[in-house]
């Protein structure tokens, strides 16, 4: 579904990918882990389109996108939820939300909206509430609902588990399951290795802006270096 071949990005001089090669499935949920400054939230950034790779090229369904503008890649099916969620906080659940759909114009919307409010029970009780007065947890499904808006085939989430006590760091994984589950194929980047690693059919390690290692989440979860870089030994 998805390959990136080669790819080299930068910020003006500094380079932050280096020859990053990986590819998704349709159906997967594929994880990229790694530390600070990693370059995790580059290529994520690089596939939906708000920065370009220098060398190297995306493939998405056969169509190349490297170098495609990002409200390009949405209409393509590629959704991507960011890093720090940026969710507008003085607009409503509701209009955050239907923003998600900004693209389409189809009769669908409603149903749509309908169906992530019955996947996020905690937005409906909120619907008219200002967004800025959620909590983060509820900010993070809000981020995830305003993406789910647009109908992707495949779904970008930018550590959705971080700064979130334990049991919603479960109900957000257990979410990234079931929307996998009914079809949306993910590509996920977390500092919660292990978390992630139980969740993905693969993952990819990425170390100062290389993918190192690449793997099964299964094959990673038992790898001594993951164990010792990523797992707390
Ligand atoms: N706007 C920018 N301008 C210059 N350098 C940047 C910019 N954004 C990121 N970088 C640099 O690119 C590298 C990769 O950053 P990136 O945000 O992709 O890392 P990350 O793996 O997502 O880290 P984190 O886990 O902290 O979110 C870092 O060295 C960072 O300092
Ligand atoms: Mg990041």
């Amino acid at each position: 579904m998805l390959t990136i071949d080669h790819i080299d990005v930068y910020y003006g001089a500094i380079q932050a990918l280096r020859g990053v090669s990986l590819n998704v499935n349709q159906g997967e949920i594929v994880a990229i882990i790694g530390s600070n400054g990693a370059g995790k939230s580059t290529l994520l950034r690089t596939i939906s389109g708000l920065l370009k790779p220098r060398t190297g090229t995306i493939q998405f369904q056969d169509k190349t996108i490297s170098g495609v503008p990002a409200d390009q890649i949405v209409k393509l099916g590629i959704s991507h939820s960011p890093e720090g969620r940026r969710i507008f906080t003085n607009m409503t659940v509701s209009e955050n939300l239907l923003l998600g759909a900004y693209i389409r114009k189809d009769a669908e919307i409603e149903k749509d909206l309908e169906k992530v409010l019955l996947r996020f029970p905690r937005l409906r009780e909120r619907i008219k509430q200002s967004s800025g007065t959620l909590s983060g947890g509820e900010q993070q499904m809000l981020a995830i609902g305003r993406a789910l808006m647009s109908r992707p085939s495949l779904l970008l989430l930018d550590e959705p588990s971080l700064g979130l006590a334990p049991n919603l760091v479960t109900e957000i994984f257990s979410i990234v399951n079931d929307v996998n589950k009914d079809g949306t194929t993910v590509l996920i980047v977390e500092q919660n290795a292990h978390r992630a690693l139980e969740v993905a059919h693969r993952a990819y390690v990425i170390e100062t802006g290389s993918i190192v290692i690449e793997g099964s989440g299964k094959e990673l979860l038992e790898d001594s270096r993951v164990k010792e870089a990523y797992l707390g030994g």
